[in-house]
């Protein structure tokens, strides 16, 4: 039986949660100190991972995404891209990162099986950048985009958080940037996920924006076929253009009926929507095959049929969402 949710939405994919831990600290992110990281002792381990990874592709998981914090900061990475990949049933194997480790492993990474990466990005101006990551250097992120592109970690996906005030005057920037190389930048809605009402209500902005602006550069937006498969962003070129400008509208438009995917957190808890606080521990059930496939079930059947993100249209929430950031769910 495959994965069916009580909405009728089929699940094949799984996004996995190596590490709280995170050599930046995006602003919509993480607070400024960082966040309270887990001990070491309460990451699941690498054979752990892979136990839910067998488990679920028996059930019909056969894409795989690897997030953080930052996924290339823990230890031997590698070594859990090659397992995974070994899986039976396992087709799309990617990873979201910041980028900066890129150089030094993206030719390991592909041999050990590693598809493509999603990296993020939501600034071409170096000041800019050292001040939404609070620490990082621009050149880092960049070379990792060409090392990404270098040895095949294809299709290469930006992902950049549309911010008022922050990077929206690099609007025409960024969808220049799929006109030279085959680069697929995804703008998305800024989430007041986690504690980041603040952030949401300051910086908020709906991706009609993005629309707006290529219309008055001259740089129409045509539809396009998704790179790499299916997702919650609309897909588009600008004529002539190798790479393509995607929008994800996490707020403006819920994407909420076509989700997929279920995620697996630092610790060891499975979550069926990015939003909800609904978690379950996969540790009690990992050396049973079957009770960890019914832990899978049942997680899924509790999923809810949508978000409340900004469901006020302001910044609240009908009903209280979770409380962790994206650098402890995982992009
Ligand atoms: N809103 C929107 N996207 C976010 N991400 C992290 N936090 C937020 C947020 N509050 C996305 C970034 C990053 C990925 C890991 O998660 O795009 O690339
Ligand atoms: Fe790190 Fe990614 Fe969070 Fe930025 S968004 S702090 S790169 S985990």
């Amino acid at each position: 039986m495959p994965l069916i949710d009580a909405h009728g939405r089929k699940h094949d994919y799984l996004r996995i949660s190596v590490t709280d831990r995170c050599n930046l600290r995006c602003v919509y992110c993480m607070g400024e100190e960082g966040i309270e990281q887990l001990p070491h002792s309460d990451i699941l381990s690498y054979e752990d991972i892979l136990k839910v990874v067998k488990a679920g592709a028996e059930l019909g998981i056969s894409k795989i995404r690897i997030t953080g914090g930052e996924p290339l900061i823990r230890r031997e990475i590698i070594r859990l891209i090659e397992q995974i990949a070994a899986v039976e049933g396992i087709g799309d194997l990617s990873m979201t990162t910041n980028g900066a480790l890129l150089p030094r492993y993206a030719a390991n990474l592909k041999k050990a099986g590693l598809d493509r990466v999603n990296i993020s990005l939501d600034t071409l101006k170096p000041d800019q950048y050292r001040s939404i990551t609070r620490c990082g250097e621009l050149k880092q992120a960049l070379d990792g985009i060409e090392a990404a592109l270098k040895y095949g970690l294809q299709p290469v996906k930006l992902n950049t958080v549309l911010m008022k005030g922050i990077n929206d005057l690099e609007v025409n920037d960024f969808l220049r940037l799929t006109l030279d190389k085959p680069l697929h930048v995804r703008f998305i809605e800024y989430m007041p996920i986690g504690d980041h009402d603040r952030g949401y209500r300051d910086h908020y902005l709906p991706l009609s924006f993005i629309e707006e602006k290529a219309k008055q550069a001259g740089l129409p937006l045509t539809p396009a076929p998704l790179p790499g498969g299916a997702g919650p962003a609309e897909s588009y070129t600008i004529p002539g253009g190798r790479g393509t400008v995607g929008l994800i509208h996490p707020i403006s438009k819920h994407f909420c009926d076509t989700c997929n995917r279920l995620r697996l957190t630092a610790e060891g808890n499975l979550k069926a929507c990015l939003y909800w606080q609904d978690e379950k521990p996969v540790r009690p059930v990992l050396n049973d095959k079957k009770a960890l496939q019914a832990l899978i079930r049942e997680v899924l059947a509790g999923k809810p049929v949508e978000h409340q993100m900004a469901a006020d249209g302001i910044c609240g929430t009908v009903k209280p969402g979770t409380m962790r950031g994206m650098s402890k769910t995982g992009g």
